[in-house]
């Protein structure tokens, strides 16, 4: 089977940026793939090269086989694109734009206003249909970048950063959406810094850092990897720190405090029971055990901090100001 996406060592150089450094990717057909990173990574150079937005400086990039450069009109017609930055003809009905994009993608007139209705009504605005699409408000304003991503019914959806800077409402509505349109074949490649989107809809992530993939996994097995802790109330404060006599190497380490006990574990919900059995054998009562399972933003935060020791979070205002602006 033809993957969605086939990337071979993309590189992306901007004057003195070297945006991307040698990706590699495979995102297999019918997945709902993730690209995390921190703002700066080069997500959106990575998905700008991809629809022939920006023009790649080296590598390789497929799209369900098909050369994003020498084969540009087969691969882009593949995908349904819904930007990070809204670019939109703001002087037509929502509708005629609509109508537009799927004429450019050469779907007949008839068909294109079919189609139009249809992924207006999948969106929640077809009430909407005839209003220019300055006039409404923020939220429709992302749900019809979703509908003119649709309008082609693509094999690839690609979403940046769909749900940044929406209300709680919208979110859970978009994120139903493109759930929908997974389990019915589409294969979504979504990027987010929204780390709870990725670990609710990815099957798949890759962490993207300064133009390297740091990791490819599925959420679950990110999480593993991060550390749990183990937070065991005991009756009697014990003299010093049991000797807990199971070998393992799941336990990074024990703490005592007063009679508070801390194990920090890998795979705490299987060490627990362990733990419990041994801390009873031992004498030691138990009042109360809690587990902290590590966040998928635990383990992203460890994967991508700098070298002096901060994990990158906010932006730098001007690396917010010319990520989508600037097209070459
Ligand atoms: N048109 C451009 N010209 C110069 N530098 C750019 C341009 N677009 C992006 N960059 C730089 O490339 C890097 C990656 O940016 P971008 O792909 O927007 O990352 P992300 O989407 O992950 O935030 C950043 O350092 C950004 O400043
Ligand atoms: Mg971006």
């Amino acid at each position: 089977m033809t993957a969605a996406l086939e990337i071979r060592d993309l590189r992306k150089r901007y004057a003195d940026v070297q945006a991307l450094d040698g990706v590699s990717l495979t995102v297999p057909e019918g997945s709902f793939f993730g690209l995390l990173g921190p703002n700066g990574a080069g997500k959106t150079t990575f998905i700008n090269i991809l629809v022939g937005l920006v023009r790649k400086s080296g590598g390789e990039a497929r799209v369900f086989g098909y050369d994003v450069e020498d084969d540009y009109q087969e691969a882009r017609d593949r995908i349904g694109l819904a930007p990070q930055e809204f670019n939109v003809d703001r002087f037509f009905p929502i509708k005629e734009v609509l109508e537009h994009k799927a004429g450019y993608h050469g779907i007949p007139a008839d068909e294109a206003r079919e189609r139009a209705d249809e992924v207006l009504k999948q969106v929640g605005i077809y009430d909407k249909r005839d209003t220019r699409f300055d006039w409404l408000s923020g939220g429709m304003k992302r749900r019809f970048m979703l509908a003119r991503a649709l309008i082609t019914d693509p094999d690839l959806l690609i979403l940046d950063e769909p749900t940044a800077g929406v209300d709680v409402q919208l979110r859970r509505d978009l994120w139903d959406l493109i759930i929908d349109l997974n389990e019915a074949g589409t294969t979504i490649l979504l990027t987010t810094h929204y780390i709870e989107e990725a670990e609710r809809l990815c099957d798949e992530v890759a962490i993207l850092d300064s133009g390297n993939v740091v990791t490819v996994a599925s959420p679950e097995e990110l999480i593993d990897r991060g550390a749990d802790r183990i937070v065991v109330q005991l009756q009697d404060a014990p003299a010093g720190t049991p000797d807990l006599p199971f070998e393992d190497d799941r336990v990074d380490a024990v703490e005592l405090d007063g009679n508070r006990l801390v194990v920090t574990a890998r795979r705490g919900g299987l060490v627990a029971p362990d733990l419990v059995r041994a801390l009873d054998r031992a004498g030691h009562g138990i009042v109360d055990l809690e587990i902290s399972r590590t966040s998928l933003e635990e383990v992203f935060v460890e994967l991508t901090r700098t070298e002096d020791g901060a994990a990158v979070d906010e932006p730098a205002p001007a690396l917010a100001a010319n990520g989508e602006g600037g097209r070459r």
